[in-house]
């Protein structure tokens, strides 16, 4: 898989600080924040040569859009999903929360394109909306698939929070081939991951899961506080949220562990090559 670099990384997350202080200071599920969101990554796909469309559902009485984004070429029918919701909160830019799942995820994406790749199962990514309303954007998507689709699914990938700035290094252990794949990546850099309680149903691969489509994904965490042995695995700070700024005014460009953003983004590129190519 092609090494996925931080600075476009950061030009993203950028980009998305940019919308949201344009835009009242969110990216929030039916304001024009969530919109300009949308717009500027369809661009890039579109740019690049990806199948797009907007998928509307309602949440809370107001319009929401999913953007999928399909690679025309394959060898097979299987599909491989990556996906990341793209809305914030309301009361704040949402750069870890989740700027960087939905950075990651494009910018793999736009990797996929840049090699010419030409692979075994069809790689669709997904940038879903209102998953801070209760994972809408992601059920909806799911409840729309008819039984063929849904069959033809085999695989679901998650990006949500992978740039904390006290992070740690997370892999969802929902599917242990999935979860082995996330795992080698680390250890092969020796970082040592581990399973998160605090990940189990709460974004969008929860939906998928609980249809029987096998998931996986990465996590730096979120609201909990890191552990003296977490702090000793990983450096950081013991007794400190690994993002203090979780849903809070203050997720912004300054909020991010750029390591951790790197390295999450590289080993999604791993788990899509080896798992779609
Ligand atoms: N989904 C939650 C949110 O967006 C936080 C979370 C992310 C929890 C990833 C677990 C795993 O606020
Ligand atoms: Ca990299
Ligand atoms: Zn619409
Ligand atoms: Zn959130
Ligand atoms: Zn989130």
């Amino acid at each position: 898989a092609p090494d996925i670099a931080l600075d476009r990384l950061l030009a993203q997350l950028a980009d998305f600080e940019a919308i949201a202080d344009a835009n009242g200071g969110n990216r929030a599920h039916g304001r024009p924040g969530y919109a300009a969101s949308v717009d500027h990554i369809q661009e890039q796909l579109d740019a690049a040569g990806f199948t797009t469309e907007r998928q509307e559902f309602t949440a809370g009485g107001t319009t929401g859009h999913n953007l999928i984004a399909e690679w025309p070429q394959a060898a097979t029918d299987d599909v491989l999903l990556t996906g990341a919701h793209l809305d914030s909160v309301g009361s704040g830019p949402g750069i870890n929360d989740n700027g960087s799942g939905s950075a990651a995820v494009l910018e793999v994406a736009l990797a996929v394109a840049e090699s010419g790749l030409a692979p075994e199962r069809r790689l669709r990514f997904a940038w879903w909306g209102a998953e801070e309303l209760g994972l809408v954007g992601s059920r909806h998507y799911v409840d729309s698939l008819a039984p063929d689709e849904l069959a033809s699914l085999t695989g679901y990938l998650n990006a949500d929070m992978v740039a904390s700035p006290n992070a740690g290094y997370f892999v969802y252990d929902e599917n242990p081939e999935i979860q082995a794949v996330f795992a080698d990546w680390f250890a092969q850099r020796g970082v040592t991951t581990q399973a998160s309680s605090e990940v189990r149903g709460r974004s969008d691969h929860a939906p998928f899961d609980a249809v029987g489509v096998p998931v996986g994904g990465v996590f730096t965490g979120a609201g909990q506080a890191k552990t003296a042995a977490q702090a000793e695995l990983w450096g950081g700070d013991a007794g400190v949220s690994f993002d203090p700024c979780y849903h809070r005014a203050c997720d912004d460009l300054a909020n991010v562990d750029e390591t951790a953003l790197d390295r999450n983004a590289d080993a999604l590129a791993h788990a899509v090559w080896e798992l779609g190519s």
